[in-house]
């Protein structure tokens, strides 16, 4: 079984992916990482050297790399992950694979995104707490069509972790 975490930057999915896999005894693996291990490269430094059309591409490639070579997996995807090309697809076709959505609102999602601003190339720009709200007000806005064909959604406001993990674990099939 594969296990792949979606949700808005910010939304906690490589913390709660971390801690479900250790729960279920499965491996970890949060997409950006391993993309960063296989280029030799940051997330930032992609963005900046070979731009945003290159790390879609990339994030594409090792998306279905994974899914089509690991089993008792927990996968965190990237944050835009879902809403590029066919990956939503690829996600909800994948064999042995259930997809959760980590749902959190805007005023979470801009309390943990203002501290965490400069790994992150798309919002890295944004100087206030105010225009930082409209930009995630926004993009949540367009990008919820595509987290909402996950499997399962969960809401995470107000949660702690082992609540989610055990929430998220009674959600799934195993
Ligand atoms: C992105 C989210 C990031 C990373 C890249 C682009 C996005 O991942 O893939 O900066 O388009 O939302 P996180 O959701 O892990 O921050």
């Amino acid at each position: 079984m594969i296990l792949i975490l979606i949700g808005y930057m910010g939304s906690g999915k490589s913390t709660i992916g971390r801690a479900l896999a250790k729960k279920l005894g499965y491996d970890f693996l949060d997409l950006d990482d391993y993309i960063e291990l296989k280029e030799n490269k940051t997330i930032p430094e992609i963005f900046k050297s070979k731009g945003e059309i290159y790390f879609r591409k990339a994030e594409t490639f090792y998306l279905t790399e994974l899914l089509s070579s690991k089993q008792n997996l927990v996968l965190s995807l990237g944050g835009g992950t879902p809403c590029y090309g066919n990956n939503m697809g690829v996600v909800l076709n994948a064999k042995h694979a259930q997809s959760v959505y980590l749902k959190a609102s805007i005023p979470t999602l801009v309390g943990r995104l203002k501290q965490e601003k400069q790994t992150r190339p798309l919002i890295a720009h944004l100087k206030t707490d105010e225009q930082l709200t409209e930009f995630i007000g926004k993009h949540l806005f367009e990008r919820s069509p595509f987290y909402a064909q996950a499997h399962k959604t969960i809401i995470t406001d107000g949660k702690a972790q082992t609540e989610l993990v055990n929430e998220i674990k009674q959600e799934i099939l195993i």
